[in-house]
């Protein structure tokens, strides 16, 4: 049975969530968001006091690890049982993740966690090496992108709203160093499939990409 697969990828901040959650909802299909894997996995080094660079320890504690997806309105995902929800969003554990997930050895352990994510009616992923290296076989790919600085302003808002104090000049920063580690490393480096539809969002709003990405999947 043909399961159908929709990726999206691209660099941190450009809307692959927002997009990716509002197309799975309207498709009925599943969605996956491996960057919340890399940050669970993130979360679990950093609790054990592990050295986010040792990569036989990082493989380790990601072959350990058991994570729970609660997929009701808001997502709430366990690790190990415990609720980690809140620590999942923070820019430190971004940050984090993208450290670990850098690691060759932890790319090859998560590989089958994400391919089992793929069930009828059909899948939705979110990443950077969705369509590139888990799910190449997708037949709807799209590469998302905007500015670093569109970016790091949405960003900004998306704290402030929260009320958690934030720094634009800070944010910026720190997603050009997260891009650069994310296209630069060598296992699964974020670059665009050449099969995919590339869209940037920098002048889009975000229910105009919405659109589009449906308009492909029809
Ligand atoms: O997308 P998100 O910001 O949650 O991802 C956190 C980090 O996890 C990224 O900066 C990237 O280093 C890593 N990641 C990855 N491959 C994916 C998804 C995320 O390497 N498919």
């Amino acid at each position: 049975m043909n399961i159908p697969v929709l990726t999206i990828d691209g660099p941190s901040g450009a809307g692959k969530g927002t997009v990716s959650r509002a197309v799975a909802k309207k498709l009925g299909w599943n969605y996956l968001d491996s960057g919340s894997i890399y940050r669970s996995l993130a979360i679990a080094a950093l609790n054990q006091s592990a050295d986010l660079e040792d990569e036989a320890a990082i493989a380790d504690i990601a072959r350990g690890m058991v994570l729970e997806f609660d997929c009701g309105d808001e997502l709430v995902v366990r690790l190990d049982g415990e609720d980690i929800t809140a620590q999942l969003g923070l820019e430190s554990t971004g940050y984090a993740a993208s450290i670990v997930a850098a690691l060759p050895e932890v790319r090859q352990v998560l590989l089958q966690k994400q391919k089992d994510f793929k069930r009828l009616p059909g899948l939705v992923a979110d990443g950077r090496d969705m369509g590139t290296v888990v799910f190449p076989e997708a037949e709807n790919k799209v590469f998302l992108t905007a500015s670093a600085a569109e970016r790091a302003k949405r960003r900004y808002k998306q704290l402030i709203e929260k009320g958690i104090d934030a720094n634009l000049a800070q944010i910026t920063t720190e997603i050009e160093e997260r891009d650069r580690r994310d296209m630069e490393r060598k296992t699964s480096p974020l670059t665009m499939s050449s099969d995919a539809l590339y869209i940037d969002s920098s002048d889009m709003p975000l229910n105009a990409v919405i659109e589009e990405v449906l308009n492909l999947i029809r």
